[in-house]
Parts: C-alpha cells; structure tokens; sequence
C-alpha cells in the first residue's frame, strides 16, 4: 500500500524520538520514499545522521535550510516538501508543537511544513500523562482534530518518567498502519470536484440582543467539509452561528441568518459538482426585527406576541433550479421519520436524504457521533450504527462520489 508513496516525518522533541529510525527503515522497507524535517528539540533525542542515511535523504533541520543546498530552493523548500508529500506524519508530537499548530504557528521546520502542506497529516502525540490529561493539551488536540489533523491517541503503559499511564508512543505497527488506512482513504475520488456545504444553525434576530435559534453545534456539516477537502475536493462551506474550526482547505462563508444563508448559497450554487444542506436553517424568523432593544413593558396581560415569517426554503429552491448537480438535504425527524424524509426528498428533488432524530442514544446536538438513515432517490434505504460524524460524513461522501463520477462519465 505504501509502495512509492512519498512520506514526509516531522520529528519533535520527545524521548520517543528515539523510535523514529525504525519507522523511518520500516517506510522505506515498505517501498515509500521518506524525508525527515526535523525540530532542534528533537535533535537531543536523535541525530540527524542517522535519520538522513535511514531515509536516504538530507534532514531538514530549520526553516532557513543549510548552506550545503540548492541556494535557490532555499526559500520554497517547504512548497517544494508540500507538493511532493502524500501525507506527513508527525511523530513524535510534543505538547509543545501541538499547541503551536493549534494556534498557526509557523517558527521551525516542521510546524512551517504542516502550514504550508495539503496531504493529510498524522499527529502522533508522545508525553509524560499529565501533560497529556492537562486541559490545555486537551483542548489543542480537539482544535486539531476539528481542524482536519487526524490524531492517533498515544497508548497507555509505562512512561519514561516511571509514571504510567496515556502518553506512550503507539507500537510502530499501530503508526503504519494508521498511515496505511489514511493513504489508502486519500482515494481521491472528489478530485477537482467542487462541493458547497452549509452547517450549523442560523440566529434570526429579535432586536438588538435577541434572536431565534436553534441547538445545531454544525459538527455535522464541518465533518462533511473535511472529508470532502481530504478527498481532494475543493470545498466552499457556508456556516452559521457555530464555535468550530475551519477544516484545514476548506473556504468557509460565515453568515448569521437564513436570508443570509440563502443569499450565500445561491452565489455560490452555480459552479457546484454537489450541494449538501446540512445547515440548521430557521424555518421561521420575527416578520420585523426590532432596532431597539424590547423593553418588559410592551407586554400585554403578561405576553408578548411576536410574529414569525416563513423564512425561504433553500432546499426546496436549489431542487426546482437542480441542473445535473448532486443535491443532498438533511432531514430532522423526531417521529413518523422515514415517511417524511422520504416526502422531503421526493418534493425537494434530492439525490439524498439523511435522516437523523436528535432524541436517540448517540445522536443529537453538539455530539461527536450521530445515528442516520441515508435514504436515496433510487429507494434505497441503508441506516447506519452508532458512529463518528466524520465517518457518517464519509459514508455521505461514499455515496456522492459515485453519484458524480456517473454524471461526468
Ligand atoms: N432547509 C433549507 N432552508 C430552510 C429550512 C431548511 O434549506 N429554510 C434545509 C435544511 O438544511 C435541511 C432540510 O432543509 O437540509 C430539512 O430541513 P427541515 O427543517 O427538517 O425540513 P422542512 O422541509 O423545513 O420541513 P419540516 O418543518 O416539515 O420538518
């Protein structure tokens, strides 16, 4: 599988550097071609010299590469590194380094390389287990993970500080493997396909400091931008009142309200291969929305009566203009479910629909896993197990691929 594919390793300084030879024999043993970027830090653990007669390649050790290389490469050398790299691997990865690429830092080789990069990219976290479990690592794994990085959890057992606990460096088998599957996943069968996706609820303002809202955390539809970005696809994502992190190669539209979804949509609907609505949009919204403040007193008998509008049905519009693209809805059932997506895909003219009831064990809002029904135009009814939202996303994904590589033949 790895068989000629190009794999770049940031190293980073952490005692299990010291593994990273035997990865780097192992990739090459395994046919792929390896060049190694490397930290300062990380050089207290492993020389270089090993590391450049291993992969056969010279160590990039700074940003600013040494003086033996080419002079004229000197200042492109991580676009040259991005564009040859199918994946990178960064192993280990310290606290240190993850809370830089959390936060876009780019002040060494490797985090400068995991900015500059498109190819997928494995953090393989190695620490002592409270620096591990601290909040603040914690919190930079999750940005990364929302950011499309995909992390490989480090094992438990006995640490080199004679604690034990989660922190070890998972067995080089666990790593190539890992590696493996994300290469193999990188079909790349949106490639030069261009995908609209919309996530996350929309806020329709009341007066100055109030809206209508709803409970969408928008993990869903990020979920579907990042695997459509990692697929090769070129993805525009419209989103709504959300606290994520832009998926790394995504373009993200914000917008606060569903005039303003649908207004974003329709600009960008034309040179679309596929639309996925997965955005909570309002179906209703104030008729008027007030400039000032609402004050207690313009109750009346102790109500207040505040008139809702239809907002515009973006789906139901994108389904009447439908010109050969592949359209996907959502569709949020608490009872009678499949008999009303299936209505809903029928009447919107969709290809899919993908059904999910908030109130069941595993899915609802702000969860990382969902329970969905993916209902096709043909009547094919497939519901899935309890699983992540990127892997819903990929199944989503799956589907429309095969939908678009059939048009366009
Ligand atoms: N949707 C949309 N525009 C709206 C409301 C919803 O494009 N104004 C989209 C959502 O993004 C989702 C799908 O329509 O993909 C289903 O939304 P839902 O609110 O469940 O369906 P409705 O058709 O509004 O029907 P109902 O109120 O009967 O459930």
């Amino acid at each position: 599988m790895l068989k000629d594919k190009n794999i770049l390793i940031g190293v980073t300084g952490g005692i299990a550097a010291y593994k990273i030879p035997s990865l780097v024999r192992d990739f090459k043993q395994g046919g792929a071609n390896v060049r190694v970027v490397m930290t300062e830090s990380a050089r207290e653990f492993v020389t270089p010299l090993t590391l450049s007669t291993l992969s056969g390649n010279e160590v990039i050790l700074g940003t600013f590469p040494q003086a033996s290389s080419n002079v004229m490469k000197a200042g492109t050398w991580h676009i040259d590194f991005g564009t040859w790299a199918d994946i990178m691997v960064i192993a280990p990865a310290t606290a240190n380094v993850m809370a830089k690429l959390a936060h876009g830092y780019a002040d060494n080789a490797v985090t400068t390389l995991a900015l500059a990069v498109r190819c997928p990219i494995v953090i393989s976290p190695a620490m002592d287990v409270d620096m591990w479990q601290h909040s603040a690592t914690q919190e930079n794994v999750s940005k990364l993970r929302e950011m499309g990085y995909i992390i490989l959890p480090p094992e438990e057992g006995e640490l080199a500080s004679g604690l034990s606990g989660p922190g070890r460096l998972p067995e080089l088998s666990s790593i190539i493997t890992a590696v493996n599957n994300v290469v193999s996943k990188v079909h790349k069968n949106l490639q030069g396909k261009r995908i609209l996706v919309t996530a996350g609820p929309t806020h329709e303002a009341i007066d100055p400091v109030r809206y209508l809202g709803n409970r969408s955390s928008g993990k869903m539809g990020f979920a579907i931008a990042n695997a459509a970005a990692q697929r090769g696809a070129s993805v525009t994502l419209i989103a709504g009142n959300v606290r994520l992190q832009t998926p790394r190669n995504v373009h993200r539209i914000d917008v606060e309200r569903a005039d303003e979804m649908y207004d974003a949509v329709m600009k960008y609907r034309k040179k679309m291969d596929a639309v996925i609505m997965a955005a909570a949009v309002a179906d209703f919204a104030p008729a008027t929305t007030s400039s000032k403040k609402i004050k207690k007193e313009t109750s009346r008998d102790g109500h207040l009566i505040l008139p809702l509008k239809k907002t515009k049905d973006i789906l139901g519009r994108l389904g009447e203009m439908k010109n050969g693209n592949v359209l996907v809805g959502f569709s949020l059932e608490t009872h009678n479910e499949l008999t009303n997506a299936k209505k809903k895909l029928r009447e919107k003219n969709l290809d899919l629909v993908v059904l999910n009831n908030p109130t069941e064990e595993g899915a609802g809002f702000g969860a990382d896993t969902n329970v969905v029904t993916i209902i096709s135009k043909n009547g094919k009814i497939e519901r899935l197990k309890t699983m992540s939202k990127f892997d819903v996303a990929e199944r989503i994904l799956d589907r429309v691929a095969i939908m678009l590589n059939r048009h366009h033949r």
